[in-house]
C-alpha cells in the first residue's frame, strides 16, 4: 500500500470508539521519505478541528525547538500521533485505543522508514520505548532497535506547564541534532 491509500483508509478508520467523537482524522504531515519522526499522543482540540498535528500552542513550541536545530516539517521531519482522533476532553488515551491505532503507525513506519523516532512525551514513549519509559530519568538518551534509534522529550504542553523544564528540553534538541549528524546527515542537505 502507498502513502495516499494509507491516508485514505486511515481516516475513514472506525476501528475504535475515538471516531465517534472526532471532526478530523488527523493521520500526520511532513514529507513521507523524513529521515525523522516525531510522535506525539493525540490530537488535542486545533488539530482536530483542522485535521493537522501539532498546529495548537504545543505545536508553536514544538516548531521553535525544530527550528532552533533547523528541523523543519515541510522539509525533514514527518509528524504524527500514537493514536490519531481526539480523546474527549483531551484525556490520555486508553490502551484499548492506542492499540487499535498502532497499526496505522506500524504502516506510516514502513513507508516512511525513519531513522530516528522521537518520542513527544510519556504516552508516546511508554509506547514506543518501554512500558517502564521514565520521561524525568529517561528523556534525551537514545536507544537503536533494529537500526533505528529512539529517543524521548517533554511533550511540549508539559514545558507550557511546567516552563522550567524547558532547558532540559532544549538540551534534548541539542543531543538531537548531534545524533542526526551522525546517522542521518542528509536531513540537513
Ligand atoms: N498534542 C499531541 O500530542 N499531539 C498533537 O497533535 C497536538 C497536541
Ligand atoms: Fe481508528 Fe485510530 Fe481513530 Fe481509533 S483513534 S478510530 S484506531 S484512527
Amino acid at each position: 500500500m502507498d502513502y495516499s491509500q494509507l491516508q485514505k483508509e486511515c481516516i475513514a478508520c472506525t476501528r475504535c470508539g475515538l471516531c465517534r467523537t472526532r471532526t478530523h482524522v488527523v493521520f500526520g504531515a511532513g514529507p513521507k521519505d523524513a529521515p525523522i519522526l516525531f510522535v506525539g499522543e493525540g490530537p488535542g482540540y486545533h488539530e482536530d478541528q483542522e485535521g493537522v498535528p501539532f498546529v495548537g500552542k504545543s505545536g508553536q513550541l514544538l516548531d521553535h525547538y525544530l527550528g532552533a536545530i533547523d528541523l523543519d516539517r515541510s522539509k525533514n521531519v514527518y509528524i504524527t500521533n500514537i493514536v490519531k482522533c481526539r480523546p474527549p476532553e483531551n484525556r490520555d488515551p486508553m490502551a484499548e485505543e492506542s492499540a487499535a491505532c498502532l497499526d496505522w503507525l506500524r504502516e506510516q513506519f514502513r513507508i516512511i522508514r525513519p531513522r530516528i523516532v522521537v518520542c513527544l512525551g510519556r504516552v508516546a514513549a511508554q509506547q514506543l520505548i518501554g512500558r517502564d519509559f521514565s520521561m524525568t530519568r529517561q528523556h534525551g538518551q537514545f536507544i537503536e532497535k533494529g537500526g533505528v534509534w529512539f529517543t524521548a522529550t517533554y511533550h511540549p504542553a508539559a514545558l507550557l506547564r511546567a516552563p522550567d523544564k524547558k532547558p532540559e528540553a532544549f538540551e534534548d534538541f541539542i543531543a538531537l541534532r548531534t545524533k542526526i549528524r551522525q546517522v542521518c546527515p542528509q536531513a540537513y542537505e
